[in-house]
């Protein structure tokens, strides 16, 4: 299961999804364990909308079953798990359009889970990140960190997608929801629809402040919906070499371009990358373009935000709604994998 290059996926699935009149079940989640950031954007949350724009029928939830494994905080997590769907809606997740929801409010997935640990062997999630590197750095692992990519196989069976959109570094796990159900279907029948990952290439790993991957965990984010000040503060940290103004600079090496050009078209990210090339160019300049950047492509988003948290009342109905209709179509399911193992169904 090595990490592969995401071109593949793309060029595949455009075909798919632009292809005459195809609807496909469409799945994907993020964890409600902090805030939303440029990376979650780009890497996630634009493919949400694209999907949606073209049509397919789509199911975005709030894996807070998922983040159970880092937040051990009652309020925290009921907190996290109501901004981030704030967040979804004010992003332009059109309840109309798509299905949001929580993940325990679909409590059958644990249900799910189980029989298919039943047939997931441990190597397949003794090589999985998370675990293997916690390992690694010598440090004690829970049972739900190892068994993370079981619950996240049965998120995406569970409403039989066809396709998840995630960054890079959620290729493996849908990698390994491919193996565990093709393996259920090898055992006892075609019951489960096998996935495939919907990356977009020039986004498959947005760097953070620090020139790592940007992540919650590494505090080198970006985040959609501090405020300005704190925005500000972090675009202004995007660390940059000690190059002068004059000298010339490497667009391909400087952490600073790699997020500029997400908000720009083709054209204008080869305009930049000359005038990197060329040098008499500052940083500063560069990290002035990509705030007010930011504030125009978030704007609208953190102006809906703030409406949206004065009316809880419309949130919740949202979630409620999304519930229902995954619930109708993973309860289904379910009985399907029950009838199909030998549980009896009531
Ligand atoms: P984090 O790494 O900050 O904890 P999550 O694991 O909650 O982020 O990721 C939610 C979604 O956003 C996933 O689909 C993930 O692949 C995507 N994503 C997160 N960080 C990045 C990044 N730096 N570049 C591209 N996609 C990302
Ligand atoms: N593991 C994902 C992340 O950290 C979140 C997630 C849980 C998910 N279940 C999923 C993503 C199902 C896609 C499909 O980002």
């Amino acid at each position: 299961m090595a990490e592969q290059n995401a071109g593949p996926d793309v060029a595949e699935h455009q075909v798919h999804a632009d292809g005459k009149g195809q609807r496909l079940v469409v799945l994907s989640g993020i964890q409600p364990s902090g805030k939303l950031h440029l990376g979650n954007y780009f890497g996630a949350v634009k493919q949400y909308l694209e999907l949606i724009e073209q049509g397919h029928e789509c199911y975005y939830f709030l894996a807070n079953y998922h983040a159970l494994t880092t937040i051990r905080n009652r309020q925290e997590l009921l907190d996290l798990t109501w901004q981030a769907a704030v967040d979804y809606v004010a992003l332009g997740l059109d309840p109309e359009r798509c299905y949001i929801y929580r993940q325990s409010d679909l409590p059958e997935v644990c249900e799910l889970q189980w029989i298919l640990t039943t047939i997931t062997p441990m190597g397949l999630l003794e090589r999985c990140h998370a675990y293997k590197d916690k390992v690694a750095q010598g440090l004690p692992a829970d049972h739900g960190l190892f068994a993370y990519p079981v619950l996240q196989a049965a998120d995406i069976l569970i409403v039989s997608a066809n396709l998840v959109p995630v960054g890079q570094d959620q290729k493996q796990h849908i990698e390994v929801t491919r193996d565990i159900a093709q393996r259920f279907n090898r055992i006892y029948g075609e019951v489960l629809t096998v996935p495939e990952p919907y990356i977009r290439a020039d986004a498959a790993v947005v760097p953070g402040t620090d020139g790592r991957k940007m992540s919650k965990s590494y505090g080198n984010t970006i985040d959609l919906f501090a405020p300005e000040n704190v925005v500000r503060k972090q675009i202004f940290g995007i660390v940059t070499d000690s190059a002068t103004v004059e000298e010339p600079k490497d667009p391909d090496r400087s952490t600073l371009y790699q997020i500029l050009k997400l908000f720009c078209t083709p054209e204008e990210a080869r305009e930049w990358a000359e005038r990197f090339r060329r040098g008499g160019l500052g940083y500063g300049e560069v990290k002035r373009v990509l705030f007010e950047k930011f504030m125009e492509e978030l704007g609208p988003a953190r102006r809906r935000r703030e409406e949206l948290s004065r009316d809880p009342d419309y949130i919740e109905e949202v979630l409620r709604y999304g519930a229902v209709r995954a619930r109708e179509v993973g309860a289904a399911l379910v009985r399907r994998v029950r009838d199909a193992v030998g549980i009896p169904n009531r």
